[in-house]
């Protein structure tokens, strides 16, 4: 059976950044009640024409170059959104012609911030069971067009970007070596996004409710969090025989900073063990994981031959939490140019909707 490596990784975020001085301007709040609370000093946010779409494929651009794979070479895409950019098509279907990557599947997974752990452990086991080699996982979110900027309960909070990481099968020990995955429908009133669906189609009374902006009971989602990240550490490292004195390092959804507070005392590890990016970014959701993931790995931090957990909960209720070998790049004499395939994609994508349009034009007229 082989094992599924984590081979690339990368993120990307809007430019411009929203400070808690800046919300101050529109709610009644203050930066240090933000930085108290939460942790969060700033937040990206979205520029008009970027999408989930296009921070997505800025993400992954990078995590193939860092696994120096082509994008035709992937067998499957999985993107995690919690703001996708349509009910569908799937955000990875656009991704996937973004990239030119011509013969994988793609769909999206919808499981809240908790997303990217379900999506990296879908996609392992795709490589586990041999029937894929090549896997890229997105986590990617524009949730600042689905936050109330007049309510000061969560403006607080959410952040645009996107994150990602390669997965590629081989026949060395490491990679992924555990996953838990966990839901409880009976928490689903805590975090919501009701407007849109098949059960509040948009309408003026929607809009006019505000069902299509995000809506929380903070405490009752801090209560959760608090109460299942620690255990689902504990969880993941059971099966491997580990402890938490195995791990180098372990990666939390970055929601609040007392959050992860709190577990590192749950867990009895010391603070500086866990990566933490929270204050520059606030919550992004799917993308928190891969963003943080990705910074430690540039400033050196995690490191190959680590073992790391990645942890995150979320709407749903969801939780779920990964040990992961980290090993990096597998060794290769070609050099591969992901970010040309670009060209070649936006091509291949024009060629394809003009033999569309003309199939269609001469199918017309035979009828
Ligand atoms: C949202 C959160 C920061 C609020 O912090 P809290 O300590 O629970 O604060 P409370 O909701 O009890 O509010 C305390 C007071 O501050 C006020 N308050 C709320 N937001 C405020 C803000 N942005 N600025 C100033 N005051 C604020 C409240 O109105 C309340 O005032 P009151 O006592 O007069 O009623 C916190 O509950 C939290 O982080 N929850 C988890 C959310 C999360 O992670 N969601 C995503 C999960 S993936």
């Amino acid at each position: 059976m082989p094992f599924a490596h984590i081979t690339g990784w990368g993120m990307h975020v809007p430019e411009p950044v929203l400070t808690n001085n800046d919300i101050a301007k529109m709610v009644e709040t203050n930066d240090e009640w933000i930085r108290d609370r939460t942790g969060i000093r700033e937040r990206r946010i979205a520029r008009e024409h970027e999408f989930p779409s296009t921070l997505g494929v800025e993400a992954a651009i990078k995590a193939l170059q860092v696994a120096n794979l082509a994008p035709t070479e992937l067998d499957l895409i999985i993107c995690a959104s919690s703001s996708p950019e349509y009910i569908f098509p799937s955000t990875a279907c656009l991704i996937q012609d973004q990239l030119g990557a011509s013969k994988a599947g793609a769909f999206d997974l919808q499981a809240a911030c908790t997303g990217f752990i379900f999506a990296t452990n879908m996609a392992a086991q795709a490589i586990r069971s041999g029937s894929i080699r090549n896997a890229l996982v997105v986590g990617t979110e524009v949730l600042s067009r689905f936050v109330n900027w007049k309510d000061r309960n969560t403006c607080i909070l959410f952040g645009d970007g996107a994150g990602a990481f390669v997965l590629q099968a081989s026949d060395s020990p490491g990679g992924v070596l555990s996953a838990v995955m966990h839901s409880d429908g009976s928490g689903a009133d805590s975090l919501t996004l009701l407007g849109g669906g098949s059960r509040y189609p948009a309408s003026e009374t929607t809009i006019h409710e505000g069902k299509h902006f995000i809506q929380m009971d903070g405490k009752e989602v801090f209560r959760f969090a608090t109460r299942v990240m620690g255990r689902a550490v504990i969880e993941a490292l059971e099966p491997l025989k580990m402890t938490t004195n195995d791990l180098q390092w372990i990666v939390p959804h970055q929601a609040n900073y007392r959050i992860i507070e709190t577990a590192a005392r749950y867990l009895k590890m010391p603070l500086d063990k866990f990566v933490i990016n929270v204050d520059r970014y606030g919550n992004t959701s799917t993308a928190s994981i891969p963003i943080a993931t990705a910074e430690a790995l540039q400033q050196g931090k995690i490191k190959s031959g680590d073992k790391i957990v990645l942890v995150g909960f979320g709407a749903g209720l969801t939780w779920g939490a990964m040990v992961v070998e980290w090993t990096g790049p597998i060794p290769a004499k070609k050099h591969v140019h992901p970010e040309q395939y670009r060209r070649f994609a936006r091509l291949r994508s024009f060629v394809r909707r003009a033999i569309r349009y003309i199939e269609g034009f001469f199918s017309r007229r035979e009828l």
